[in-house]
Order: C-alpha cells, then sequence, then structure tokens
C-alpha cells in the first residue's frame, strides 16, 4: 500500500543530467543497499507471482535481474533471463525493439519456457515501453502466457502504459509506484 510505496519511493535518487543533459535518472541502487526496502520490494513482486498465478519469473537484462531473481526464488517458482542479443548459449528466439537512436535486440533461450507456463515479466523501470513489449512477443514466440507485467517505477510522463497495451492482450501492468 502507501507505506511500501513510500519506503520505496524514499530509496530511489533522482539523478539529474544522467546519462545526458535533461534527463532526470532515477538511481535505485540505494534501495537496494537497503535490506528493509530491498526485502519489502522482493516480498511485493513475490505476492504478485502468487497473485497472477505465475509458474515462472521472466526477468529483463540488467536492472530487471536484480529485482527479479529474489522474487522469483521467494516465490517458490523459476527464473527464466531475458538477455541483450548474443549472451545466451543455446537455440534463441531473438526481437529486435527501438530505441531513442537506433534498435536494439533482446532473446530468450527457445526451450525455456513450455505451454502452460504462466509467466509474470518484472523489470526495474517502465519508460516509453520498448523493452517490455520486446518481452511479451519473446515470451508468446517461446509457447508461453503472459500472466503479468511487474515494475517498480512507471514514468507515466512518457505513456509506456499506452504502448505496450496491445502486446499486453489484457494481461495487467502492475506497477508498485507511478510518477
Ligand atoms: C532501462 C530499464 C528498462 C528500460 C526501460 O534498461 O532498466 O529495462 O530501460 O525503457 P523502455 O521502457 O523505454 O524500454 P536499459 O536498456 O537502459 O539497460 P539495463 O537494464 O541493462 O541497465
Ligand atoms: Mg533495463
Amino acid at each position: 500500500g502507501e507505506e511500501l510505496r513510500g519506503l520505496l519511493l524514499s530509496r530511489i535518487l533522482d539523478v539529474p543530467d544522467y546519462p545526458k543533459p535533461g534527463v532526470l535518472f532515477k538511481d535505485i541502487t540505494p534501495l537496494l543497499a537497503d535490506a528493509a526496502a530491498f526485502g519489502a520490494l522482493t516480498h511485493a513482486l513475490a505476492e504478485l507471482c502468487a497473485k497472477h498465478g505465475a509458474t515462472k519469473v521472466v526477468g529483463l537484462e540488467a536492472r530487471g535481474f536484480i529485482l527479479a531473481a529474489p522474487a522469483a526464488v521467494r516465490a517458490g517458482i523459476g527464473f527464466v533471463p531475458v538477455r541483450k542479443a548474443g549472451k545466451l548459449p543455446g537455440a534463441t528466439l531473438g526481437q529486435a525493439y527501438e530505441l531513442e537512436y537506433g534498435t536494439a535486440e533482446i532473446e530468450i533461450h527457445a526451450d525455456a519456457l513450455e505451454p502452460g507456463d504462466r509467466v509474470l515479466v518484472i523489470d526495474d523501470v517502465l519508460a516509453t515501453g520498448g523493452t517490455a513489449e520486446a518481452s511479451l512477443r519473446l515470451i508468446r514466440r517461446a509457447g508461453a502466457e503472459v500472466a503479468a507485467v511487474a515494475v517498480l517505477l512507471e514514468l507515466g510522463f512518457l505513456d509506456g502504459r499506452s504502448r505496450l497495451l496491445p502486446a499486453l492482450d489484457s494481461a495487467p501492468l502492475e506497477a508498485l509506484i507511478t510518477i
């Protein structure tokens, strides 16, 4: 509730003009360094796994890994990484997505999910929604169902939620904090 939100928000640091002038970077490292805050976040994300009947957690490289892995362990379900292209050793599925300048690509192991799996996707921040959107395509192409997407922080003014809506296909988007 509001108490959790306040705790989490108090541990996210605003860094002006990073990584470039005019951008206000949201630094979650103080939250990660605070055992009470990181523990409360992990607990909240694990509860979302149960709420949405997830059978797997997918974490999005790199910052999403930090939140997703402990949540999966706490929920008692497996963790599957979505990695930046070229990092996974097995057969992969790849999905390109738009960046502010140019494109990027993320990948998942083709056999990491199976029909009947219900996936909770976890990332730190929803900005334009491009990363999350690409991950949802990968999960469906890998044969699984999207249970929900969970982010610590939604940057509402960038309206990633609208961009993500078609790819969500009625799966919920859970933001612990929206600014
Ligand atoms: C950041 C953030 C999200 C994504 C959000 O990741 O961690 O994954 O951007 O932006 P979007 O909604 O506009 O796609 P980034 O690719 O900077 O790298 P990192 O997680 O590896 O640090
Ligand atoms: Mg990221």
